[in-house]
């Protein structure tokens, strides 16, 4: 048993780590400014774990409550989410993505090493690998980025591992998520995007709902199996997993790592709106339109490595990750 600090722990892919590190038997802590969370995720913590949750309402980049916490909570290690994740957006907003994600990194190391706790588990993304087309992308593959979120990304591994090289005492584990989607097997929690979704699942979910009339694919001329762009989905409880994974590794061994998450199988934008047609029960409306500008073909993960250093392999299924996501998305509307 370990006792994690969890910053945004409220958000989507944080709410589901929370549940698997408590089932796992550590106790967390969560920090959170709920800018991108509903305010009763705790409560539904609590509902779903059986447990109270600790949660503190604030900013990682508030250094006082971070030594706070540090000081209050016997914290043995960390797991950061809390950053912002709007590709588009931070191309209208590069200051504000780099001043939350690069800077609250750094505040909250800074933090970390002042109360002496060096393990850490960083959210990252496969959007690190940049434009590429490669099938099954490796982890030693060149970063580069394309917008300002995967700056910040790249920045941020590269702060770790500099400093993990620099003093052995520092165990990082850096996770490259392909993209999560789905919901918890509760239908508690999942995704909960306002407004018109950029990604595709929460789209589709919309559409599903009766909130979005059709679905638009973004192009149909790739050089794919059926024309329309390829990703690795992984559902959002396989890679809460593997943070459990990854922390446990780290605390075990002390070495740092860096490994992809995802299933290493592609689905095509057709493949994910006939899944979710079948978890809906209805055929799901949709037309083709234009290519979206900076879309690559496809991405997928080469997932050896989180295999042979964490022993992570994805469980769920394309058709899983679609009805998850459909009892999440109805039950919501069920209870408005
Ligand atoms: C995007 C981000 C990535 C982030 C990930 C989170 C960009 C360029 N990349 O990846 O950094 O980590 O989300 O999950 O934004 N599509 C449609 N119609 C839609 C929406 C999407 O056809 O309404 C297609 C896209 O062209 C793509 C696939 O669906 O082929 C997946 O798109 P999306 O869910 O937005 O994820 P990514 O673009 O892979």
């Amino acid at each position: 048993m370990a006792r994690i600090l969890l910053t945004g722990g409220a958000g989507y892919i944080g709410s589901h780590t929370y549940l698997g590190l408590v089932e796992a038997g550590h106790e967390v802590v969560i920090l959170d400014n709920f800018t991108n969370a509903r305010d009763d995720v705790p409560e539904r913590l609590e509902r779903i774990s059986g447990r109270p949750a600790t949660v503190y309402r604030g900013d990682v980049l508030d250094r006082a409550l971070l030594d706070r916490i540090f000081a209050d909570q016997a914290i043995d290690g960390v797991v950061h989410f809390a950053a912002l994740k709007a590709v588009g957006e931070s191309v209208q907003k590069p200051l504000d993505y780099i001043h939350t994600n690069v800077g609250g990194l750094l505040t909250l190391l800074a933090a970390m090493e002042a109360a002496g706790v060096r393990c850490i588990v960083f959210s990252s993304s496969a959007t690190v690998y940049g434009d590429t087309d490669i099938q099954r992308i490796p982890e030693d593959h060149p970063r580069s980025h394309t917008s300002p979120y995967g700056y910040t990304k790249i920045t941020g591994e590269t702060a770790l591992e500099q400093v993990a090289a620099a003093d052995a005492r520092w165990a990082v584990g850096i996770l490259r998520y392909f993209n999560p989607v789905g919901a918890h097997r509760s239908a508690l929690i999942g995704e909960d995007p306002g407004d018109i979704p950029n990604n595709l699942m929460p789209y589709i979910a919309k559409v599903a709902t009766g909130e979005l009339r059709r679905i638009n694919v973004f192009g149909d001329d790739y050089n794919t199996p059926d024309g329309t762009g390829v990703r690795d989905y992984i559902h959002v409880e396989d890679l809460a997993h593997g943070h459990v994974l990854s922390l446990n590794a780290l605390m075990e061994t002390g070495e740092s790592h860096a490994v992809n998450l995802g299933t290493g199988i592609g689905s095509s934008v057709l493949d994910v709106i006939r899944a979710y047609s079948a978890a809906c029960g209805r055929d799901l409306p949709y037309r083709i339109v234009a290519r979206r500008q900076g879309d690559v073909s496809s991405v997928t993960a080469l997932p050896d490595k989180a295999r042979a250093v964490l022993g992570f392999e994805a469980q769920k299924t394309l058709d899983d990750m679609c009805r998850s996501s459909w009892a999440w998305v109805s039950g919501q509307i069920a209870n408005r």
